[in-house]
């Protein structure tokens, strides 16, 4: 058995946690910095990097005293080196470099992609090859997961990310930040019919997505309206929006499974992973999309689905098992596809 330390710095949460091979959590600590960024309704890059630095270390410690691990029984020390906002991803990954050369423990640089998409494998039991919805903050792709570190990009997005267009949804109706969980929340009990919304990309025979005019959508619906909007409004078009994206994403998914299936990909289901994962809605909604073409739908649970250390040791562990670590002077990357060899795509404003 191995004991993993996973580091994760790339956004707006400072987290670690101590993972073992056989799927426990000993501890997993995540120190959101929301409240520092709600005054800018959305992350400010250089805030965030000092405030992981603040933290980290204290964070680290905790961690390492509610695992009951000392430092020096760690098999690995991992963090996440990219994609991100790259001065918290040096944070992370150069504290995670000082830990390594301190104990002399093999460091292990995360792509924190392939943390989103492995967590499943540490929280179900779920082989090789799965079709992963990518679905978070800064990323909406759709990818054929063979193994670790062996991914193949069906389609992403050739604009926003699905979680930006709910960021940008939520500041539009002033309904707060982070703007994923407020829209789910106002869309309780709305009535998703009354405001007619695009539904961009769905019936193309390619498996991308485009969020951006679901935005410009949502922003002209609400200039018709009396303004302050209602709650009724808001509740309205809350429901309208994220029912558009619900059948965005079930169109594009589907289309994937039947090419795998086309291509002769036995897959052995459908894994949703990164923050919009948390979403009731689309979870259930993207059941029976999976359902519908006798595959199981699996996703973390809410709370491993957004930024959190446990996804990023876990990805230690299982890289560790492939015998992959990396020397003490690997780069952080801002950008880090998790296929490489994908065509680029042939848009402007794209999110690799
Ligand atoms: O994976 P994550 O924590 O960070 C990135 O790697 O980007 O994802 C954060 C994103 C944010 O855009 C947030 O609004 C969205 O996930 N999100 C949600 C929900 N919870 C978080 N979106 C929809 N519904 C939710 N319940
Ligand atoms: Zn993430």
């Amino acid at each position: 058995m191995s004991i993993v330390l996973g580091i994760e710095t790339s956004c707006d949460e400072t987290a670690a946690a101590v993972v073992t091979s056989d799927k426990r959590i000993l501890a997993n600590i995540v120190h959101s910095q929301v409240e520092a960024h709600r005054p800018f309704a959305g992350v400010v890059p250089e805030i965030a990097a000092r405030a992981h630095v603040e933290k980290l270390d204290g964070i680290v410690a905790r961690c390492l005293d509610e695992s009951g691990i000392r430092l020096g029984d760690v098999d690995a020390i991992a963090a996440t080196a990219g994609p991100g906002l790259i001065g918290g991803v040096i944070v992370g990954l150069t504290t995670a470099k000082a830990l390594a050369l301190a104990t002399g423990k093999p460091l292990i640089a995360v792509n924190h992609l392939e943390a989103h998409a492995l967590t499943v494998r540490m929280t179900s039991d779920i082989a090789f090859p799965y079709l992963l919805l990518l679905v978070s903050g800064g990323h909406c792709q759709i990818l054929l997961v063979r193994g670790v570190g062996d991914y193949r990009r069906l389609g992403s997005t050739i604009d926003d990310a699905v979680g930006e267009a709910f960021d940008k949804t939520a500041k539009l109706l002033d309904l707060g930040f982070p703007g994923g969980p407020a829209v789910e929340k106002m869309a309780q009990g709305g009535d998703q019919a009354r405001f007619p919304l695009p539904r961009p990309m769905r019936g193309r025979d390619h498996m991308d997505f485009s969020f951006s005019g679901l935005k410009t959508a949502v922003r002209k619906a609400t200039s018709g309206l009396e303004q302050p909007p209602t709650r009724r409004d808001l509740a309205d078009l809350c429901a309208g929006f994220q029912a558009a994206v619900a059948d965005v994403l079930d169109d594009r998914v589907g289309r994937a499974i039947d090419h795998c299936r086309a291509s002769g990909t036995a897959l052995t289901g459908l894994v949703i992973a990164g923050g919009v994962a948390a979403n009731q809605m689309l979870r259930s909604r993207l059941t029976e999309t999976a359902a519908g073409r006798d595959l199981a739908m699996t996703a973390p649970p809410v709370a491993l689905c957004t930024d959190n250390g446990a996804m990023v040791a876990w990805a230690g562990v299982e890289r560790l098992q492939a015998g992959s670590t990396d020397p003490l002077d690997v780069a952080a990357r801002a950008r880090w596809p998790l296929d490489a060899d994908a065509d680029p795509l042939p848009f402007a404003g794209v999110k690799a």
